[in-house]
C-alpha cells in the first residue's frame, strides 16, 4: 500500500527546539526519506481558533511564521505539499458526518482534551468546536488518507480517537477510510524536551523556549541561564542527572561526532554524564558543549530563515499552491464517503429508477 504522510501545528507562536525533535526533525527525514507517495504539511489554523477565539489576529499573524520555520529546517515544497487547513472546507464536510460516529462520553475521556481542559480553565465552559477538536483532527488526517502522521507523543489520543472513528465509517458503510499510526520520537528526551527552566513543556507564556529563529546569542544565553541540578553546588559535588535540562538536551541534540569537534577529552555521552555523577564536573563546561551542539544544528535554520524572509509574498504563493492540491485530495475523499454514506443522490441511477418504480 502506498504510504501518505499527514500532520501539522496549530500557528499560535513560532516554533521552538521541542517541535523540532519531537516532530520536525523526524519529517523532513521522511520527506527525504523517498518512500512516501505524499507528505501533507498542515498549519491548523482553524484547529488553533479552538481555543483562540478571543485572539484570531495571532493565529492569522503566525501562518507565516510557521511556514517560515518549516521551509527553515528542510521541509521543501517540491517535496512536501504544505496547506493551510481553513482553506480545506472539505474538512468541515468531513467533520459533520464524523461527528455522528463519536459519543460525548468518548470526548470526555480524551486525555489530551482533558488536560487541555484543565489547562486552559475551561472547565466551566467549554466552547463547543474545541471539545470536538479531536474529530476534526480525524478529517484533516482521513481526508488525506495518512497512514502515518508523525507526532509529539501528546497526540497519541488523537490518533487513537481518528482509529475508532475509521473503524467505524468503514464498519457502517464502506471501507474507503484509512487508519492511520502514529509516528512518536524514540527518546525520551525528544518526546517532552522540557523548558530551560526545568519545567515540564516549552510554553510561550512561561517564556522557557529556545524558538528556531533565536539569534545565536539568544541561544547563548538561554542555555548558560539553564536549571541544572540544585545540588551540584560546587564543581566537586557530585551532580544529578533527573530532571537535569542540560542533561536531557544533550540526550536530545548531541551526536557521537560533536565530541570529536567540542569535547574530544570525552569519548561519549555516557563518559560525561558518568563524570558529572562523580563530582568534579562544572556546569559552565557542558553547557558550553551545549551551546556548540545546539549551534551546530540551529544555524542553518536560521541561515535558510533569513534567505526565506526575503520573499515572503513567495511563501504565501507555496501555501496557496499546496493548499490547491491539498484540496483535491480532500474532494476525492470527500467524494468517495458521500458514496459510501449513500448521498450521492444524483449520483445513483440505480436509486432514482428504483424510487421512480415504487410510483408506477
Ligand atoms: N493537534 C495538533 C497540535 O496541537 C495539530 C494538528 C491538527 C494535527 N491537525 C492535525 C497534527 C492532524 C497531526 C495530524 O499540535
Amino acid at each position: 500500500m502506498d504510504k501518505i504522510i499527514l500532520t501539522g501545528d496549530r500557528p499560535t507562536g513560532r516554533l521552538h527546539v521541542g517541535h523540532y525533535v519531537g516532530s520536525l526533525r523526524r519529517r523532513v527525514e521522511l520527506q527525504n526519506s523517498g518512500e512516501y507517495k505524499k507528505n501533507f504539511i498542515m498549519i491548523a489554523d482553524a484547529q488553533a481558533l479552538t481555543d483562540n477565539i478571543e485572539n484570531p489576529e495571532k493565529v492569522r499573524q503566525n501562518i507565516i511564521e510557521v511556514a517560515l520555520d518549516y521551509m527553515a529546517c528542510g521541509l521543501d515544497p517540491i517535496k512536501s505539499t504544505l496547506f493551510i487547513q481553513s482553506q480545506i472546507s472539505e474538512l468541515c464536510e468531513l467533520t459533520f458526518y464524523y461527528m455522528d460516529l463519536v459519543t460525548v462520553a468518548r470526548l470526555q475521556r480524551n486525555p489530551t482534551v482533558k488536560s487541555e481542559i484543565q489547562m486552559r480553565n475551561f472547565e466551566a465552559s467549554i466552547p463547543v468546536g474545541f471539545f470536538t477538536y479531536p474529530i476534526s483532527q480525524a478529517a484533516d488526517i482521513t481526508a488525506f488518507k495518512a497512514t502515518t502522521v508523525p507526532v509529539g507523543s501528546d497526540q497519541l489520543p488523537m490518533i487513537e480517537q481518528t482509529r475508532e472513528i475509521v473503524h467505524k465509517f468503514n464498519t457502517v458503510y464502506a471501507p474507503v477510510l484509512v487508519e492511520p499510526a502514529a509516528l512518536v520520537p524514540k527518546s525520551e528526551a525528544c518526546q517532552r524536551l522540557p523548558g530551560i527552566d526545568g519545567k515540564a513543556k516549552m510554553s510561550k507564556s512561561l517564556g522557557n523556549c529556545i524558538y528556531l529563529a533565536d539569534s545565536a546569542d539568544e541561544v547563548r544565553t538561554k542555555i548558560m541561564s539553564m536549571y541544572t541540578d540544585p545540588l551540584h553546588l560546587q564543581v566537586s559535588d557530585p551532580g544529578h542527572l533527573e530532571g537535569n535540562t542540560v542533561f536531557i538536551y544533550l540526550d536530545a541534540f548531541c551526536r557521537q561526532e560533536h565530541f570529536e569537534r567540542y569535547l574530544p577529552e570525552y569519548g561519549s555521552l555516557d563518559e560525561l554524564k558518568a563524570h558529572y555523577q562523580r563530582g568534579g564536573l562544572g556546569d559552565v563546561k557542558v553547557k558550553r558543549f551545549l551551546i556548540n551542539v545546539m549551534q551546530e544544528v540551529l544555524e542553518p535554520i536560521r541561515t535558510r530563515r533569513k534567505e526565506l524572509e526575503k520573499d515572503i509574498p513567495a511563501v504565501y504563493e507555496i501555501l496557496k499552491k499546496g493548499s490547491e492540491e491539498a484540496r483535491q485530495a480532500a474532494a476525492q475523499t470527500l467524494s468517495e464517503v458521500k458514496t459510501a454514506m449513500r448521498i450521492n443522490y444524483f449520483e445513483d441511477q440505480e436509486l432514482i429508477r428504483a424510487q421512480s418504480a415504487r410510483y408506477e
